[in-house]
């Protein structure tokens, strides 16, 4: 199936196909993890199925409080199909508690409860290593306008209630995440998406009462293994696909 496809785009986590309609991908989920701009890299066996569910789950649960995301549908295990985007190049991060780069910073405590959500722009270029960059960069450069990065804040904002809001109803506190916007174009009016994935690569998820990780600082600190954290969010969120839970299925009465 995958021999078909013309390859668009290969990321660290994820590859692009061509869709099977103009102005569509197949965005399919590897099972690469890498942190430290690539500098660590490994297999897990599992991830790009978990986190293909996970953000299918994500991503549907934000369209129906009316938040446009590219999703269009699950494929099949690892692929979904999205709508094509102009992705702005910026890597939006949202955070509730100080954790990673803020904590290091502005030297915080991990875990320390930020006064309000604050919402920060990455410039998207690895090979320099995803600067912090602040908003006159981003008008100046002609990455995002003014109005859009309004929107991006709003829109960003409104995804943290959502997300924090589900996972605290399983039992996980949303530290901080990050979310990618895209711009399609209706007529000739640019609107913004939520493009990429949401997923535990993306996001820090804490266990409320025992504090532990469940997201890929696993695999950046060597915790434990990655595949059974991400398996425990899918679990929680009860969106684990059949085929990777271990569990003896019973015969289902057909009336
Ligand atoms: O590293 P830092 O603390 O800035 O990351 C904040 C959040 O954004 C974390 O949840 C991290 O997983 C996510 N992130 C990401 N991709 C990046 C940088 C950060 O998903 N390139």
């Amino acid at each position: 199936m995958m021999a078909r496809r013309k390859l668009v785009y290969e990321g660290k986590a994820k590859i692009l196909y061509e869709g099977p309609e103009p102005g569509t991908f197949v965005q399919y989920f590897k099972d690469d993890a890498t942190a430290f701009n690539a500098e660590k890299k490994a297999v897990i066996e599992g991830k790009g199925v978990l986190n293909n569910r996970l953000s299918e789950y994500f991503m549907i649960g934000l369209q129906s409080i009316g938040i446009p995301t590219h999703f269009i549908k699950r494929l099949n295990m690892r692929e979904q199909l999205i709508r094509q985007a102009e992705i702005v190049p910026l890597e939006v991060i949202v955070r509730n508690y100080a954790a990673g780069t803020m904590a290091k910073r502005m030297g915080m405590d991990e875990g320390t409860q930020l006064p309000r959500p604050v919402v920060e722009f990455s410039y998207k270029d690895d090979s320099l290593g995803d600067p912090l960059v602040p908003e006159e960069y981003i008008a100046a450069f002609g990455w995002a306008s003014q109005q859009e990065m309004d929107d991006i804040v709003s829109l960003a904002l409104r995804v943290n209630d959502w997300m924090s809001g589900v996972m605290y109803g399983v039992g996980i506190k949303l530290i901080d995440f990050k979310i990618e916007v895209g711009r399609v174009w209706d007529n000739d009016f640019p609107r913004l998406i939520l493009a990429d994935e949401i997923s535990p690569d993306s996001c820090r998820l804490w266990d409320i009462e025992t504090g532990q990780k469940l997201d890929k600082d696993v695999f950046r600190r060597d915790l434990g293994d990655l595949a059974d954290a991400y398996t425990e969010v899918a679990k929680r969120l009860g969106v684990l696909p059949s085929n990777v839970t271990h569990a003896p299925t019973k015969p289902t009465l057909i009336n």
